[in-house]
């Protein structure tokens, strides 16, 4: 995929379905007792993955082109899947439906592509064992292939080393089938989507600061699921509207969640003019964001408000390479093991197209400001490293190409259209 240097970004965009929402209201539909109709569907890869590992469990979903209807058959309806479930490039897949396969009354195995089969499951496999699954590493490396045998669960209240909302939400998942009330406690508050969901198809889960906790054995009942756009996705175009001169574009109906705002926080300490329009509060909050073309500068980026811009941080280092003066991002390890080592990965092609960067261990010092070039990016097949890149693109001099650049379907399939489709 080859982008050249743009004038300016004009005009107004729709912005794709939340893939995090997308993925837990197959997941919730299929545990319901009658049918759940999602409207927005993300009809990226991850998520695809995700209906289809749900089908191979004898769940039937319909997919007529913007709407899903999920047909659940409850919190024990699921069948044994007559075949190793495949979750892609699906974190999110995995960690999460690993919390429900365990409280069913058969065994499985999961896999998926070679990043999938890289990135670590101990985390969930920890507190999963203490709830009594029986749940293994096939390989013995704590990755996927895994494989999972149901068990009757017991509750714990799990401290969680990580701020992580896949690792939160199988734990909470697994609750459903266990014995009394899970609760789990992570070191910041990751986004809570499966917590409001849940409560939206009918369970009983409650938030305290950082603590989240399940009743068990709750009834679900089939719901109709507006899914917000993916302020993810939006990111790349937040960044692309403040960069490129003389742009103003309006981003349609953004989930504004505040556990996954901070690249909103994050570009107005940069500078950035940036204006929520039509704000809508109820279930997931919502709004139209307005941007136009800012002067930015650097910023220091850490602390509780990482684990709410945690897929936006490779968009973050391009657009601090743009931004006057030095940004630093620290307390952001867990980019190391994201679908690529997003830490190594944004080092290595930034500096490729003449920036100044230094990897530290949880995070990057950018010294912003200097002219970039066009250069060859290699993504490591990362999705939002290649759409960072893609940005980067419309501001470098020369022409910047991005290798096996269609991996931006796994979370944004339309990604280069709708970016041309505002850039002149
Ligand atoms: C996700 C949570 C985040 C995020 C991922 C989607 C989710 O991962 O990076 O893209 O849907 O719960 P962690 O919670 O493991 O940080």
């Amino acid at each position: 995929m080859e982008i050249k240097k743009a004038k300016k970004l004009s005009g107004s965009l729709a912005i794709p379905g939340d893939k995090s929402i997308s993925h837990r209201a197959v997941m919730f539909g299929s545990l319901a007792e009658g049918t759940t109709k999602i409207t927005n569907f993300l009809e990226g890869a991850d998520c695809l993955s995700t209906i289809s590992c749900f089908r191979k469990m004898g769940i039937n979903i319909e997919n007529t082109e913007g709407e899903i209807l999920v047909h659940g058959k409850g919190l024990h309806g699921l069948c044994a899947p007559s075949e190793t479930l495949d979750v892609g490039n699906s974190g999110t897949t995995t960690r999460l439906i690993s919390g429900i396969l365990a409280g069913q009354d058969f065994v499985s195995e999961l896999t998926g592509d070679a990043s999938i089969q890289k990135r670590p499951m101990k985390r969930i496999m920890t507190p999963l064992s203490q709830m009594g699954a029986d749940i293994i590493s096939l390989n013995g490396n704590g990755c996927a292939p895994l494989k999972i045998s149901g068990k009757k669960l017991h509750a714990i209240h799990y401290n969680s080393p990580v701020a992580s909302a896949q690792v939160k939400s199988c734990v909470l998942l697994a609750g459903m089938y266990a014995d009394g009330i899970t609760r789990v406690t992570e070191p910041v508050l990751s986004r809570n989507h499966t917590e409001i969901m849940l409560n939206y198809f009918g369970a009983n889960v409650t938030a305290e600061g950082t603590t989240a906790s399940i009743k068990p054995d709750p009834s679900l009942y089939g719901r109709e699921i507006l899914v917000p756009g993916d302020i993810s996705s939006a990111a790349y175009f937040i960044a692309a509207g403040l960069l490129v001169p003389n742009s103003e574009i309006l981003l349609k109906n953004v989930g504004i969640n505040p556990t996954r705002d901070g690249i909103l926080r994050v570009c107005r300490d940069m500078g950035a003019d940036i204006t929520l329009l039509n704000e809508t509060t109820e279930g997931e909050p919502t709004a139209d964001l307005l941007i136009r073309s800012s002067a930015l500068h650097g910023t220091t980026i850490e602390g509780a408000i990482i684990p709410t811009l945690i897929d936006e941080l490779p968009m973050i280092a391009v657009m601090a390479a743009f931004a006057e003066g030095t940004t630093v991002i620290r307390d952001a390890q867990e980019l190391r093991v994201k679908e690529s080592d997003r830490i190594q990965v944004m080092t290595e092609n930034l500096r490729k197209m003449g920036a100044d960067i230094q990897e530290t261990e949880d995070g990057m010092i950018i010294h912003g400001g200097k002219a970039l070039h066009g250069a060859e990016i290699d993504p490591h097949l990362d999705h939002r490293v290649a759409m960072s890149f893609a940005v980067a693109g419309l501001l470098c001099e020369g022409t910047l190409s991005i290798k096996n650049g269609e991996c931006v379907n796994i979370s944004y399939p339309e990604f280069y259209s709708d970016l041309y489709s505002l850039a002149e």
